[in-house]
């Protein structure tokens, strides 16, 4: 009699995810941990006398810029009775409410309040929820977490120190994702994408033809390992001229990728640093600054780089079956993967470090400790990182 063959979906029990890593509201694990540290929430020109709505962390917040250039950040329910502040008007001191009237400065508190006798006696008793934000490299950065905690805003000697002819630019279109604005999945499947060195010789260089640049199809050697301030992949590939390049890319938590220029357009130190934003559980975006020479171009594709390749929003659905690319990828994990699903192999070893530190970071913030690479002295010197893409005499 034939033996039963087993391991049908049958027998798969019920999927789960790992909610401690990846749910970002207030009050969760993870949700503390990115609470102890500044996101950026909008390129500097998005802050205008116009309301604009962002989602940050599951919050919906109201970005503005008041009549004095203040950048203001409050919460977009109305601390009266409600509405939101996305239909406010912004004046001079602040944001005005659509309904009855209250205005708010860049710091939530009430200056006016029309309704009520002598514009509103009891106005300092109230404050609309705010937070404070801060410009940088053409970014908006905000804190969202306890005020007592707030550590300096970092600063990176890549953004810092340019080399001739560069300037610093800020995108949101998500390059990593291809093109696309927002992705409808969780962001912990990007971050750990960074350190999956092995996905590049296959999805980007192999099923999808070459996506980067034909040295990056190579079946690279990685080694992986913890920095100060996250994850670093070490990977070696063997070019022309018997030399061999050495890549290094990095993540510093909670949310930094530090990925040299994938197209190698020459080489050297780290080109440009990428925020992966949780909007919210299911969704991200990347907001990037860079060094660049030119406005709009962060990445300069180097010799034998596909040069044909679409934007991710500029292609169909055939198109994206026929070469898909992280999008589909992460997207195609699920809205949160179901980590009791899978099955980690050796070439996994970096996802399996940042989840560690990840869930080491999360228990030391529980216990009312400072997560990893938060710094609280302004003098502190710009953050130097290893990563690059670096030739060596092989
Ligand atoms: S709801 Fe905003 S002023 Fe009344
Ligand atoms: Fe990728």
């Amino acid at each position: 009699m034939a033996t039963l063959d087993t391991g049908t979906g049958y027998e798969v029990k019920p999927s789960t995810y790992i909610a401690a890593l990846t749910e970002v509201g207030r009050g969760t694990p993870m949700g503390e941990l990115m609470r102890r540290y500044w996101h950026p929430v909008g390129l500097v020109s998005h802050a205008t006398s116009t309301p604009r709505e962002v989602r940050v962390l599951g919050e919906d917040l109201v970005l503005f810029r008041d009549g004095q250039g203040r950048p203001g950040l409050v919460q977009a329910r109305c601390c009266h009775r409600g509405t939101t502040l996305y239909y406010g008007k912004v004046e001079e001191r602040g944001i005005r409410c659509c309904y009855h009237g209250w205005l708010f400065d860049i710091e939530g508190r009430c200056l006016e309040q029309p309704c009520e006798p002598d514009g509103g006696r009891l106005r300092d008793r109230v404050r609309q929820p705010w937070y404070p934000v801060q410009e940088l490299y053409g970014l908006i950065f905000a804190y969202m977490g306890p005020p007592e905690k707030r550590p300096v805003l970092p600063r990176y000697e890549c953004l810092e120190s340019l080399d001739d002819g560069e300037f610093i630019d800020a995108d949101d279109t998500s390059i990593g994702s291809g093109g696309g604005a927002i992705a409808p999945c969780n962001w912990l499947q990007h971050f750990e994408n960074v350190l999956d060195t092995y996905h590049v010789p296959i999805l980007h260089g192999n099923f999808s033809g070459t996506q980067f640049t034909e040295v990056m199809n190579q079946m690279p050697k990685v080694k992986w390992d913890y920095t100060p301030r996250g994850v670093k992949a070490f990977s070696t590939r063997m070019v022309a001229g018997g030399k061999r390049m050495e890549r290094t890319t990095e993540v510093a938590l909670p949310t930094l990728r530090v990925v040299p220029n994938p197209f190698v357009g020459g080489y050297g130190r780290v080109e440009s640093l990428g925020w992966t934003l949780p909007i919210d559980d299911t969704h991200y975006r990347i907001y990037t600054a860079g060094r660049v020479r030119e406005k709009g171009v962060f990445l300069p594709k180097g010799l034998g780089a596909a040069t044909n390749r679409k934007r991710w929003i500029d292609m169909t659905e055939q198109e994206r079956r026929e070469s898909p690319g992280d999008w589909e990828a992460q997207v195609g994990q699920g809205t949160i993967t179901f980590h009791s699903d899978e099955h980690l192999a050796t070439s996994d070893k970096g996802v399996l470090l940042l989840r560690r530190m990840l869930n080491t970071q999360v228990n030391a913030v529980a216990r009312g400790e400072d997560p990893i690479g938060v710094c609280f002295d302004p003098e502190a010197p710009p953050i130097v990182f290893e990563a690059g893409n670096f030739l060596v005499d092989a």
